[in-house]
């Protein structure tokens, strides 16, 4: 079972996945954890150069190139090895990141990023995805206050609507796939409705 979650900025996915992890690992399933950009010694390195906020001169395609390198490290070293061994991953962002921001976010084709996706991937998409829905301003203050700071969050408000915007967007395309949690809500029933939706998920339905 290959897990997603994904959110504009601020929308607390960091902080919800160790806590989630934990609470599955209880209930008995072999979880690895993970986040994008890095993951690996590699990719841990592009993110730098990706999150540094003195790289404002980065192209729009040289971002989008430079996530997806990332990520084919990530799936290749990392994922596909921990699915094939039955563990249970959760990634905080995977390829809707790079559809929201890159794509709906900078107007990059999304089916060309698609197609990039796909190479990069080897086709790897998740059984499920979360969207923590948030609205940007909102998501935007509570990260400065947390000093998380990047380059990617110094794009322009408008350009972080379009991304929320975007993933509703994605969400609405695959309903079987996406759910979408309220992120503005107290942080404990957030995490409840985290834990119920992937419970479910995971849990055959008993005949
Ligand atoms: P985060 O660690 O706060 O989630 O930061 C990752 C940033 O990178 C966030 O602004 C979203 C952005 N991002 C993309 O723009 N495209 C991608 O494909 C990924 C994985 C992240």
């Amino acid at each position: 079972m290959f897990i997603t979650l994904e959110g504009p900025e601020g929308s607390g996915k960091t902080s919800h996945l160790p806590d989630l992890a934990d609470f599955l690992r209880e209930d008995g399933w072999n979880v690895l954890t993970t986040r994008e950009p890095g993951g690996t010694a590699i990719g841990d390195q592009v993110r730098q150069v990706l999150m540094r906020s003195d790289n404002t001169a980065m192209n729009p395609r040289a971002e989008t190139l430079l996530f997806l390198a990332a990520r084919a490290q990530l799936v290749n070293e990392v994922i596909r090895p921990a699915l094939a061994a039955g563990t249970v991953v959760i990634s905080d962002r995977y390829g809707d990141s790079t559809l929201a921001y890159q794509g709906y976010g900078h107007g990059n084709d999304l089916d060309t990023i698609r197609q990039m996706l796909a190479f990069a991937t080897g086709g790897l998409t998740p059984d499920l995805t979360v969207l923590l829905d948030v609205d940007p301003a909102v998501g935007l203050r509570r990260k400065k206050t947390v000093g998380e700071w990047n380059r990617m969050d110094a794009y322009q408000l408008e350009f972080h609507q379009r991304v929320r915007a975007g993933y509703l967007e994605l969400a609405r395309q695959e309903p079987r796939r996406w759910v979408v949690l309220d992120a503005g809500q107290p942080r404990e029933m957030v995490q409840t409705a985290l834990r119920q939706v992937i419970l479910a998920r995971l849990t055959p339905p008993s005949v």
